[in-house]
């Protein structure tokens, strides 16, 4: 049966399903939104579940989810209940009051992590702001360190302000925004014996390491797992040194890898960690999370105007409890085994062009031969001919990221398609 047939003989809700009457205005939107993403040329305009239909009403299986985000897929009842309760209610004060449903949010988030207290702000890169400039007081109040440096990983990835740009060590995101922020030095990931010369080396007059911020699972720099040994080194150098230990889970946190948070599978825990993307599902939320570290800001010293608003903490509240209620981890492990054995069946069969297939839970990554012209944009826009969203993670690694939701039909399905796509090539 072809994917296409698969598609079209699911059941899917249909009562918002208006198809605009005209195609997509592509050159409309170009002259009006500036172009900062080279886009896939589908316009989006519906979702249900793990589906999403285009203007033109073509469905599609999403197995991108935003950029494994929509945890719980699109259109959850459990999110279209929280979302339309919290704008009933209140959806937005200021910091300067308490706000309840933020203070339920930081419980749920302490009662399921190493945790001790929450700062909420609105994206990863602002979560990952707040865990460098609370590094950075530590080590000039604490530590009495004059210059800290933060180590970072190569092919990291932090967000796309100008001070995560400096922590993420991949040059393409640099280029033309120098002067970047002082400060990071870069290590290869998975290499102990770099951080403990990092350290040594970087021990000089003013300057000494005071932090490192590093991805359990790095996503866009290829999907590639931390290694077990290196983490728990990690984890001793920074308990014998002072040096503080930060993690961030943006991409592989809240329940994406299977476990609640990525670091649960290095058998460490770090000193502060931060969250986005999947915690609220959709709803634009960021989190720094410390444990211990958590006086270190006073009031004043770090704000957000919207972070931790009635309305996106009700709601990833619900997001968050929905994921716990309805056993969703069990499912990521599951599915993700079925989906890592279907990939690695496809390998086995084109050795010539699949080089490997890796990941934790529901975030996975097929990396294509080096050797070959094929890219992961190349397999992305033949799966969308076959129905199926996909994502590069990099150059040569297709990602798969799907709701956490997604079924045992609906990865049946994107395997197939993922075939069909690779078939097309290898004709
Ligand atoms: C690991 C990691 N950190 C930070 C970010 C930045 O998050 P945001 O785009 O919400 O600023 C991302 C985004 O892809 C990410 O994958």
């Amino acid at each position: 049966m072809s994917i296409q047939t698969l598609i079209e003989q699911a059941t899917i809700p249909s009562e918002s399903g208006s198809v605009s009457s005209s195609p997509f205005d592509v050159d409309s939107f170009d002259a009006a939104v500036m172009s900062t993403y080279g886009r896939f040329p589908l316009a989006l305009e519906r979702g249900a579940g793990c589906r999403v239909w285009d203007t033109q009403g073509r469905e599609y299986l999403d197995f991108v989810a935003g950029i494994a985000t929509c945890t719980l897929g699109h259109a959850h009842p459990a999110m279209v209940e929280a979302v339309t309760r919290q704008i009933q209610k209140l959806h937005h004060v200021s910091n300067l009051y308490y706000i309840p449903e933020q203070g339920e949010l930081a419980k749920w988030i302490i009662q399921h992590s190493c945790a001790d207290r929450v700062f909420f702000c609105n994206s990863g890169a602002e979560a990952n702001e707040a865990a460098i400039k609370l590094a950075r007081k530590y080590a000039h109040t604490v530590l009495d360190i004059e210059k800290p440096i933060i180590l970072t990983a190569n092919a990291s990835f932090h967000g796309r302000t100008l001070a995560t740009i400096t922590a993420t060590a991949q040059p393409k995101y640099q280029k033309h925004f120098d002067p970047l922020v002082p400060g990071f030095h870069y290590v290869n990931y998975n290499d102990i014996s770099a951080v403990e010369a990092a350290i040594s080396e970087l021990d000089e007059g003013d300057y000494r390491v005071a932090a490192i911020l590093i991805e359990p699972l790095q996503g866009e720099g290829g999907v590639r797992p931390g290694d077990v040994a290196y983490f728990q080194k990690l984890r001793q150098i920074c308990d014998e040194t002072g040096v503080l230990l930060i993690f961030d889970e943006v991409q592989v946190g809240m329940g994406r890898s299977g476990k609640l948070w990525g670091y649960e599978h290095l058998g460490v825990e770090p000193d502060i960690f931060t969250s986005a993307k999947g915690l609220g599902g959709g709803i634009p939320i960021g989190a720094m999370m410390s444990k211990k570290f958590c006086d270190v800001f006073q009031p004043g010293e770090h704000a957000s105007t919207f972070g931790g608003n009635p309305f996106v903490c009700g709601v990833a509240l619900a997001v968050c409890q929905t994921l716990e209620r309805e056993n969703i981890l069990q499912n990521v492990e599951a599915r993700g085994e079925q989906l890592r054995n279907g990939l690695k069946a496809i390998a086995a069969k084109y050795p010539n062009y699949i080089a490997e297939v890796r990941g934790w839970g529901l975030i996975n990554g097929l990396e294509l031969q080096a050797d070959i012209q094929l890219t992961a944009a190349d397999i992305v826009n033949a799966a969308i001919k076959e129905g199926v969203l996909l994502v590069p993670a990099g150059p040569k690694v297709v990602r798969f990221v799907p709701p956490l939701i997604v079924t045992e039909a609906e990865i049946d399905t994107a395997l197939a398609a993922v075939e069909e796509a690779i078939a097309t090539f290898t004709k």
